[in-house]
């Protein structure tokens, strides 16, 4: 472990992490219902600190309330909210984990708007949301610069609260990817246009935060490295390329920035992000999107339409050709860029390669491991700061290579993270890979919309429902 390069402390400017590997944004709606905290959370975060990661970048955390994906989101957008950040940070820190808040505003991708949203959803243009028909405005000058503010004060408070840094969410199509788009924005004023004027929002948001927390704070960025806007309906704009991004993060280097998140996509979630199956049918009513996306049938104009697709299988076979088409071409054209070692039978656990062979266990790790590395080495060669990818890791050998290789300085996991909160300890202890590692599956992904957020893969716990719902629960316990 000692020359491990997985376990080698990370320095940025003003912090240091005590491993590469951080715990990646993953929302769930256990919050209170005006964004208030509560145990769940706490509970939650803990787990992924006991398991060994060396810092925790937080959930999607509105800095105001229109900002919001879902109602049951902690938010940071008033005092109030202080305390109970601190008391997240403090459990976290009891393990030698640091603690990063995700500053977040939805823009029109808001999923379920909530009571206190009746209004048309603001973003950089007036341009329906083109996947499930969400409704929105141009925002005006005046709530661009409140919104601008609102990250600033959001950043304050998260310093007040002694977390030890904030990401701003960049990427996957939230509010800053809105402006970022060539794909989406269509404003004619300062705001839209020349990739400068797209930056603007973003450079400004820099500003704001650098003002209110100063120089000394740790700041990142999540960004998309290529949007692939028109990954599911073919006619939209594709929107932003990869030498963009670059440019993009150059100036956000140049601002103060001290690290760059790197992730894909104009949209959430998207066919490339997070890397895996679409979940469209199974035994059990968690393993469907249609039994969780039920609940945003009101929210746009195709949500139903959507729902038809999800609900007949078959329709299945329209949606599936729909969302894998850009996968298909892009995982084809690229292949993987390194490999991990061979998994072993002796490796994964008997009651689980049942269901899943170790063939298949290692086409996964093919297709979907290290999906952003390309693009995160490509941002490392044009940056000095150091740059976290996301997508897919769950090996260590896998990972040693990435960071070796130079394709990045650390990776970031969520969802083999939600299937085994220990994996990190299980890398210390020399293991390669869990016993019942992630399928890609995504079923938590589609769960969370209703469910609370956990690990859905019935495989994972030998075909035993019972077990899976016992430990999902776990968290409120
Ligand atoms: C259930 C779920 C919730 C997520 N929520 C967020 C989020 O709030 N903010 C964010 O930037 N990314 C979010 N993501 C994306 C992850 O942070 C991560 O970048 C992506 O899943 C790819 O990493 P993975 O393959 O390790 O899961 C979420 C992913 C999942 C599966
Ligand atoms: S449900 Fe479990 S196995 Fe499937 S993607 Fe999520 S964490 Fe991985």
């Amino acid at each position: 472990m000692q020359n491990d390069i997985i376990f080698q402390p990370l320095e940025f400017r003003h912090l240091t992490i005590k491993n590469r590997i951080f715990r990646s944004n993953i929302s769930g709606r256990f919050d209170n219902y005006d964004g208030s905290g509560n145990q769940a959370r706490i509970n939650w975060e803990e787990k992924f600190a006991r398991g060994g990661v060396g810092a925790i970048v937080s959930s999607f955390v509105p800095v105001t309330i229109k900002g919001r994906i879902v109602p049951n989101y902690a938010t940071i957008h008033c005092d109030d909210r202080i305390s109970f950040w601190h008391q997240v940070g403090e459990k976290v820190h009891e393990y030698g984990c640091k603690f990063i808040m995700q500053l977040s505003h939805s823009g029109r991708q808001q999923d379920i708007q909530g009571i206190e949203n009746d209004y048309i959803r603001q973003s950089s243009t007036s341009h329906t949301e083109s996947f499930h028909g969400l409704e929105c405005r141009a925002m005006s000058k005046d709530e661009i610069w409140q919104v601008v503010q609102a990250f600033g004060k959001g950043a304050k408070r998260a310093q007040e609260a002694g977390l030890d840094g904030v990401e701003l969410h960049g990427a996957n199509g939230y509010l800053i990817t809105q402006f970022l788009s060539s794909g989406i924005n269509d404003r004619t004023d300062e705001f839209g246009g020349s990739l400068r004027n797209r930056a603007r929002f973003l450079l400004e948001i820099i500003e704001a935060v650098r003002q209110e927390v100063g120089d000394k704070f740790h700041f990142q960025v999540k960004i998309s490295a290529e949007d692939f806007n028109n990954a599911v309906i073919p006619w939209e704009k594709p929107g932003n390329k990869l030498e963009e991004t670059v440019q993009i993060c150059q100036w956000l280097e140049e601002a103060g920035v001290d690290a760059i998140h790197v992730s894909v996509g104009s949209l959430f979630p998207h066919p490339l992000n997070p890397p895996g199956t679409f979940p469209l049918g199974g035994k059990y009513a968690t393993d469907k999107a249609s039994n969780s996306y039920d609940t945003m049938l009101s929210s746009g104009n195709l949500t139903f339409r959507n729902y038809l697709l999800f609900r007949y299988p078959v329709l299945h076979k329209i949606f599936e050709w729909l969302w894998y088409r850009i996968p298909r071409k892009v995982y084809r054209r690229e292949g993987n860029l390194i490999q991990g070692a061979p998994v072993k039978a002796a490796e994964l656990c008997p009651d689980f390669s049942r269901f899943v062979s170790l063939e298949k266990v290692q086409q996964l790790l093919e297709t979907y491991q290290g999906r952003n590395l390309g693009y995160a080495r490509s941002i490392k060669k044009n940056v000095k700061i150091p740059v976290i990818c996301t997508g897919g890791f769950q090996q260590a050998s896998y990972i040693r290579k990435a960071i070796s290789e130079e394709f990045c300085d650390a990776v970031s996991i969520a969802r083999p993270l939600v299937a085994n909160n220990d994996l990190v300890q299980k890398f210390a202890q020399g293991k390669d890979i869990s016993d019942r590692p992630c399928t890609y599956c995504n079923k938590c992904l589609l769960n969370t919309l209703k469910n609370p957020l956990g690990c859905y893969e019935i495989a994972r716990y030998g075909d035993d429902y019972n077990e899976m719902i016992r430990e999902i629960m776990t968290v409120f316990t």
